[in-house]
């Protein structure tokens, strides 16, 4: 297995590799489109919280996914910060977008991947396997050509034959991928399966001490944290993770879940990192008190809400409404509690301003909220506390994050509504008539026939604004994640 205690980016290989995805698979959750300074806005708490390494997006994919990496890289792909990656298929196009945008990084990474699965060679693809192979081995070194440390994935790797899947990583890792990641795309293993892949691939892929073994996983059976946490048990040393867990689908594999399991089991998993069984040094390099704050800021940027039950994070994630728990608790915490709910910095939505805070106290809590604004955007926000605490006694983190969600972090307007006109009946074809002003001052109108009136209005709307983008395709301003194939303008796989 690994022996150097270094990874490529200069990562400690005896610890877990924290890498998030949340701005690049986990915005690939329907409806979870962040625009750039909200990717930015996240990926700043990403580094307070600690993570090793943030895929910041998929540079080719558009142009604001190009410059959601190139800012990120910029702004918080500092020397002594994350590594920063971008995504990019096995294609030369994507390889050179990646390594163009995260050139601002002092540690960028370039994360390349093709399908190795016969149902995604077959039917997506299109390609033998010796096709495959060759182009993983050809498109890692192009890789390796921008910079030292390339990812390489198999996707759909946990429904590919094993004996494949070893070659392909071994002229991967041959052609200078220094960590090779192992997806479970469509969400398929039980736990003991995957730690059964990781460990053939340990044993088996002659070259694999000279990369880091990482694991991707979307969790559409319930199971993908278990599946990562045996992974790690048979060698996997990176954990690819997005806050709450969002992502395609069911989502993907929770960080908050897979960092405190291994911080409140840490000594469980002690022996299978070679460490002495009773140590207490923490398994990953993430600070778990910021751990309920990135969730806040990523729910709230994104829309998406956490489900009260949610693992570590959820709202009553640390409640307790059985009288007889309640006893035990108010006894001794330790009766019906396996952590500290301030060891996630649950601080259980202290009040701490009022109409007496001044602008420093009110800037220092935003930034502990992980809301980082300029001058400008803090005194529009201040204004609204300072209304919001004349009416109201105590102004909560709560009502803090909704002052900055309502008045700092709305869509600039392009588009402008100006006449929306609707007609149905129970006999009539819904059908919306809208104009709109363009960002040029240009007033357009279209109509179209929907399933409902708000369907209709939708529709005539996006008839008017769809715009072609420069790869060809077409850009939908209400559109909704279908777009995404268009956003790329070829035949390429969805990821
Ligand atoms: O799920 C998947 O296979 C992916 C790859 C691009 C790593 O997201
Ligand atoms: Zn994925």
């Amino acid at each position: 297995m690994n022996t150097h205690s270094q990874s490529a980016s200069g990562i400690d290989r005896d610890r877990i590799i924290i890498f998030d995805t949340t701005l690049r698979d986990g915005e690939q959750s329907p409806g979870a489109t962040l625009n750039v300074d909200e990717k930015l806005t996240i990926a700043r708490q990403l580094a307070r919280l600690g993570v090793d390494v943030i895929e910041a997006g998929f540079a080719y994919a558009s142009p604001g996914d190009f410059e959601a990496v190139q800012k990120v890289a910029e702004t918080v792909g500092t020397a002594d910060g994350p590594v920063i990656c971008s995504l990019a298929r096995a294609i030369k196009a994507d390889i050179e977008a990646a390594a163009e945008a995260l050139k601002p990084a002092a540690k960028g990474r370039i994360h390349t991947f093709i399908s190795t699965s016969d149902i995604h060679l077959q039917y997506q693809l299109k390609k033998s396997r010796a096709e495959v192979l060759a182009i993983a081995e050809e498109m890692v070194a192009y890789a390796k050509s921008f910079m030292e440390d390339v990812e390489f994935s198999p996707m759909d790797a946990a429904r590919s034959e094993p004996e494949f899947l070893y070659q392909v990583l071994e002229r991967a890792i041959a052609a200078g991928a220094t960590t090779v990641n192992i997806p479970d795309t469509v969400g398929y293993m039980m736990p003991s399966e995957f730690g059964n892949l990781i460990r053939g691939i340990a044993e088996n892929v002659p070259n694999i001490d000279r990369a880091i073994i990482s694991v991707h996983g979307h969790n559409d059976l319930g199971v993908a944290v278990a599946n990562f946490l045996e992974a790690i048990k048979n060698g996997a040393r990176q954990l690819e993770c997005t806050i709450n867990g969002i992502g395609e689908r069911a989502g993907n594999t929770a960080l908050e879940e897979l960092v405190m399991a291994l911080h409140v089991r840490r000594q469980y998993f002690n022996a299978f990192l070679g460490r002495p069984a009773e140590s207490e040094e923490p398994l990953t390099g993430i600070d778990t008190r910021q751990l309920y704050k990135t969730s806040r800021l990523v729910s709230n940027l994104t829309g998406m809400l956490v489900q009260p039950n949610k693992a570590i994070v959820g709202a009553n994630a640390f409640a307790h409404e059985s009288g007889i728990h309640q006893d035990g608790v108010l006894k001794h915490k330790l009766t019906y509690e396996i952590m500290d709910a301030q060891s996630i910095g649950f601080t259980d939505n202290q009040i701490v301003l009022g109409k007496h805070s001044g602008r420093n106290a009110f800037r220092t809590r935003l930034k502990e909220l992980g809301f980082d604004l300029g001058d400008q955007e803090l005194n529009k926000a201040f204004v609204r506390f300072k209304e919001l605490a004349d009416k109201k006694k105590e102004v909560s983190d709560w009502d803090l994050e909704a002052i900055v969600n309502d008045e700092i972090q709305q869509v600039p307007e392009l588009f402008k509504l100006e006449h929306v006109q609707v007609s149905c009946g129970d006999h009539a074809r819904p059908t919306a008539t809208v104009t709109i002003r363009t960002p040029d001052g240009e007033e357009l109108t279209d109509a179209a026939i929907g399933t409902g009136p708000v369907d209709a209005v939708y529709k005539a709307i996006n008839r008017v604004v769809e715009i072609p983008n420069q790869f060809g395709g077409v850009l939908s301003a209400v559109g909704d994640s279908g777009n995404r194939r268009d956003r790329r303008g070829d035949d390429s796989p969805e990821i």
